[in-house]
């Protein structure tokens, strides 16, 4: 893939609600780090709410509007990164639908989360042929902006191993033209005598010895070239490589950093626990939840000890504090010298100082959604102009055009 596509990120969210600190930690932190250090593409994944929301879709505008403004609110900044909304740009389902042709069914029926979300859901009858889609449709968002890393979380790996396997089959079954060897040494001849021989000699060093270095350096000089075209890098990408012409790139997955972020029982921040902090919150609300949060069972009275492992504000101590209030905790719970309620203090101080900015910010964005709005206008605009591009070349690969 050439270099300026590996550096493009792509990654949605569904819109099911106000996000918590659990998504902040593990997901939007590294979202904010990432949009300076590639080219960002963040949507919204309304459709993708759609295959399990069906019956009850009412709700799912309000919390497109609420997931844009908490991505805001975070600092996903829309000079640097591309926010749009999945919908916006149909031709992520003309996408789903030319790539449907070619995919069979039994790799939709394997994927895990079929399975396993039908098992989970049970009040919902998701025996239908969007959700059984749902990757392939997913697929289709990573393809059609030919994004080179994607970060999702443990739970997404399987649908980015999908979704490479479905640009393998496409750039397998429309990425060799009858002529390519030709088309590849006409390319090649762009570059000059001396760089034509260069191209061919890295190649070869990486298909006859597997010398991985030679592939690096020849991507890099493939890049370094800009007097060639699109499709004659693409061919050239191809050749080195060993496929044919690739239309489609693999996409991988950038695992996020895995999140630390307990709830407030100590098991994993989610909804469905029941265990959250919003990011919107109302700071007495938050003090409340924080101020009533269970802690070692053992220390009933003030002067029995405790044991910070068994106890869930030392996690949120992990993920906060210092070394120094780290070691006050570790000794004054073991030894009784301080209570649980002045042991939550500094975790109470620290959650209300990070969100206290974020809520702010959200409630100005709040106040203003022409603002709002017209930002994601605008990435829609931007994300749709690319998506075009793809489509075109999509189409002609597989013959769906009329002139
Ligand atoms: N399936 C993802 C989730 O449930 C959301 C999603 C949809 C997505 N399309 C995507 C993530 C494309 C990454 C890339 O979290
Ligand atoms: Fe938990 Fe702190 Fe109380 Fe110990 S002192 S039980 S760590 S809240």
């Amino acid at each position: 893939m050439s270099p300026s596509l590996e550096r493009r990120v792509l990654s949605g969210m569904r819109p099911t609600g106000m996000l918590h600190l659990g998504h902040y930690h593990g997901v939007l932190k590294n979202w904010v780090e990432l949009q300076h250090q590639y080219e960002c593409f963040f949507f919204v994944a309304d459709w993708h709410a759609l295959t399990t929301e069906y019956e009850n879709p009412s709700g799912i505008a309000d919390s497109v509007w609420d997931l844009i403004i908490d991505w805001l609110a975070v600092g996903i900044n829309p000079g640097e990164a591309t926010l749009f909304v999945q919908s916006r740009v149909p031709e992520h389902a003309e996408l789903t639908l030319l790539l449907s042709m070619i995919t069979p069914l039994g790799w939709l029926e394997r994927v895990p989360t079929y399975k396993d979300q039908q098992e989970k859901l049970k009040d919902k009858d998701l025996a239908t042929f969007g959700f059984l889609g749902y990757p392939l449709l997913q697929t289709a968002d990573i393809l059609i902006y030919k994004a080179g890393h994607v970060p999702v979380g443990e739970d997404q790996v399987a649908h980015i191993e999908f979704a490479r396997e479905v640009a393998r089959r496409f750039n397998y079954l429309y990425g060799r033209e009858p002529d390519f060897k030709e088309k590849v040494e006409e390319a090649a001849r762009k570059m000059g005598k001396k760089g034509a021989k260069l191209y061919f000699d890295l190649r070869k060093r990486f298909q006859e010895r597997g010398d991985n270095e030679a592939l690096a350096t020849a991507r890099a000089y493939l890049e370094s070239q800009h007097n060639i075209a699109l499709g004659d890098r693409e061919r050239l990408l191809g050749y080195l490589e060993g496929s044919g012409r690739v239309i489609l790139p693999e996409p991988q997955a950038l695992l996020s950093p895995e999140s630390k972020m307990p709830g407030l029982d100590g098991e994993k921040m989610s909804k469905s626990y029941g265990n959250t902090i919003g990011l919107r919150e109302a700071p007495d609300s938050i003090v409340q939840k924080l101020k009533t949060m269970r802690t070692d069972p053992a220390r009933v009275r003030r002067q029995d000890p405790g044991d910070p492992d068994k106890c869930p504000v030392w996690q949120f101590h992990s993920v906060y504090s210092g070394d120094e209030v780290k070691a006050w905790v570790q000794d004054g719970c073991r030894n009784a010298g301080i209570g649980c309620l002045e042991c939550k203090q500094p975790v109470i101080d620290t959650i209300l100082a990070e969100l206290a900015p974020i809520r702010e910010r959200a409630e100005e964005y709040v106040k203003d959604p022409d603002t709002v709005r017209a930002i994601v206008a605008e990435g829609c605009e931007a994300a749709r102009d690319v998506a075009r591009d793809t489509i075109a070349e999509v189409r002609e690969a597989m013959a769906v055009v009329y002139r």
